[in-house]
């Protein structure tokens, strides 16, 4: 039996980035497509809320775009900074909070992939973070935000497993519902990082919150935020020439939002 963690998983970006940066080539190339096609104005200045290890931010840099992120995670930022300045970029991340942030300069396009949304457990977080990437925005710049919906006609997907492995280190994730409470609109997850090394086998475990949404709750949530409007849904095949219908069993959907 290894030794057991309790741990927040967000505070070991090595081993995020070791399992969910090595799939990044499709997102990225949605996220230019969505920029060459649906904004309304030339993109070069790109903002993620929620950046965590900027997995998909460097490489945007790397392409020519001017990146900035926010994440709540110290460590997460310190990661990105880092990498950044290694591939000759400023540091341009900083720690703070999806739901209240502002930036000096405004962003041609924004983008949110894998669900860090969901961590806004209430409407007034969620309604606050939409408003704020709003003002952060030039009119006619988008938001691309991906995340799980609950299906209404079938049950939503219950756990996933990744794999990341680099040289002697292998990480491990499973993540698994432990309670879904669709009334309070809440849906509890473990999740558990097996790491292994040449000297040591240990797991970290977490619990993860998220906020569910259907997709009439997500229509709605967005009614309050005037500024943004759906110019587009697919889904996580990120295909940008397969856009999706919404219905009642959608389960990921990425909204390319615009601001008007
Ligand atoms: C699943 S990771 C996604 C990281 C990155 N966007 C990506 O695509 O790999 C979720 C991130 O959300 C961050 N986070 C959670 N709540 C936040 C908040 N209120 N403000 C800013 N970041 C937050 C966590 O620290 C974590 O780095």
């Amino acid at each position: 039996m290894p030794e057991v963690i309790e741990a927040n998983l967000y505070d070991y970006p090595r081993y995020y980035d070791l399992v969910y940066g090595s799939d990044w080539k499709a997102e990225f190339d949605f996220l230019i497509a969505c920029f060459d096609s649906l904004a309304k104005r030339p993109v070069e200045r790109i903002f993620e809320p929620a950046c965590g290890t900027g997995r998909l931010l460097y490489r945007l840099a790397k392409v020519g775009y001017d990146v900035s992120g926010l994440d709540l995670n110290p460590n997460a930022v310190d990661y990105c900074n880092q990498r950044l300045e290694r591939h000759g970029f400023p540091a341009t991340t900083f720690v703070g909070d999806m739901v209240d942030f502002h930036l000096p300069k405004k962003a041609h396009a924004a983008f949110n992939m894998i669900g860090s949304f969901r961590h806004l457990t209430t409407e007034a977080a969620a309604r606050g973070h939409l408003q704020c990437v709003a003002n952060a925005l030039c009119k006619g710049g988008l938001y691309v935000l991906g995340f799980h919906l609950t299906p209404t006609v079938r049950q939503p997907m219950d756990e996933e497993s990744w794999s990341g492995r680099r040289g002697h280190l292998c990480v491990n994730t499973h993540m698994w519902t432990t309670d879904r409470n669709l009334r309070r609109r809440e849906e509890r997850f473990g999740m558990t990082y097996d790491v292994y090394t040449p000297t040591r086998t240990f797991r970290l475990v977490d619990e993860i919150v998220f906020r569910t949404y259907t997709v009439r709750q997500f229509r709605s949530l967005l009614a309050n935020v005037a500024e943004l409007e759906i110019a587009g849904v697919f889904d996580f095949g990120y295909r940008f020439d397969s856009p999706v219908e919404l219905g009642a069993d959608t389960e990921d959907a990425v909204f390319v939002l615009r601001k008007r």
